[in-house]
């Protein structure tokens, strides 16, 4: 049975800023026209904006800026997923409640939400600034069961597709940074924490953990932050609909994996990873082991290692880490020559 404000907000959003009268409402729902008014205060006090005429009903003029149990299930409904996903207002991590909800045997795949996490994690044993409730804090987790050698190219694969996400459905310019930073102008948008379970030959468990700064003010940032990060309000230069990016989040994530799984990734990973590589034709210092490797990024090969051209001529792979970014110039990282 659908919650009552899930119905009302369905209502409201397929009218599309025009009016639905009380009494349809009241009929649909199966209470009194006063009982749908009060259901409309209540989505008042929530954050909606809600404009009510005499005769004419009511209109939506507004979403809540922060993440919305009942709309992210309305947006959902009205797109026909049927994704499982849980809401929380503050967690320390998504990725430890997914992980809980893992152990507990929850059915997959289901994705977390929260309004702000306290110990949100990030790459590297790094934090993820998480008390802003205008961004994004998602965690997906599934039960793939396949070899963990066919999982090598999956977090790639989610980068690019939430590239194409950014770029093709919010109409706003973003790149991806070896190996899944998204970034808009050089600054981080969005970062991918991937953990994985691996039993003997098979991953049991992973966890796809997403963090966008979707409506961060970037101007009262402190300036280290604003020159190493943004957001995609300021990059469009006007806020976006938390809710509705939520919801399409969940379906462009659970798309990707199903795709994954079946073995639906290749050409299409090369071709959007050459569309969107933030790297290609710079300059990049990485390491291979204690080994630092200084070349021109190539992009990717089919086991989503780095590409590096070396001075010489040759190409070397990077496996795993970061990689920090010089000028066009091989030059500026080598060791000057006499
Ligand atoms: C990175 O370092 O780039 C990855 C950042 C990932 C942050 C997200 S926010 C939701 C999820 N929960 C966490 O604790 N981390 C990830």
């Amino acid at each position: 049975m659908p919650d009552t404000d899930v119905v009302i907000l369905k209502a409201l959003l397929q009218a599309n800023s025009n009016f639905v009268s009380g009494n349809l409402l009241a009929g649909e729902l199966g209470i009194s026209r006063v009982g749908v008014w009060a259901r409309l205060e209540k989505l008042r006090e929530e954050g909606f904006g809600v404009e009510a005429i005499r005769h004419r009903g009511y209109r939506l003029t507004g979403e809540p800026p922060s993440i919305n149990e009942n709309l992210v299930r309305a947006y959902l409904d009205l797109g026909g997923s049927k994704t499982d996903f849980i809401f929380r207002r503050e967690v320390e991590s998504t990725n430890t409640e997914a992980e809980k909800e893992l152990a507990d045997g929850r059915k997959t795949p289901f994705a977390v939400l929260a309004q702000r996490q306290t110990k949100g994690r990030g790459r590297m044993g790094r934090q993820w600034h998480s008390m802003d409730e205008g961004n994004l804090y998602a965690s997906f987790a599934f039960r793939p069961q396949l070899p963990p050698a066919q999982m090598t190219m999956i977090t790639l694969w989610m980068g690019v597709q939430l590239c194409r996400y950014i770029n093709e459905r919010l109409s706003l310019p973003a790149q991806i940074k070896w190996p899944n930073d998204i970034v808009s102008g050089g600054k981080k948008l969005c970062g991918i924490l991937a953990e994985a379970r691996i039993d003997s030959d098979r991953t049991r468990d992973l966890i796809f953990g997403i963090g966008i700064n979707v409506n961060s003010d970037c101007t009262g940032w402190p300036a280290e932050t604003a020159a190493v990060a943004t957001s995609l309000a300021s990059i469009g230069g006007r806020p976006l609909r938390i809710n509705l990016v939520a919801a399409e989040l969940v379906e462009v994530v659970c798309r990707a994996y199903e795709r994954y799984v079946a073995g639906d990734y290749a050409p299409e990973i090369f071709e959007l990873w050459n569309r969107y590589d933030a790297l290609a034709g710079l300059v990049v210092r990485g390491s291979k082991g204690r080994e630092e490797i200084v070349g021109t990024a190539k992009g990717i090969d089919e086991h989503g290692n780095l590409l590096l051209a070396l001075e010489d001529g040759s190409i070397r792979r990077i496996q795993a880490g970061e990689v920090s970014i010089g000028t066009k110039n091989l030059a500026s990282f080598l060791p000057a020559k006499n």
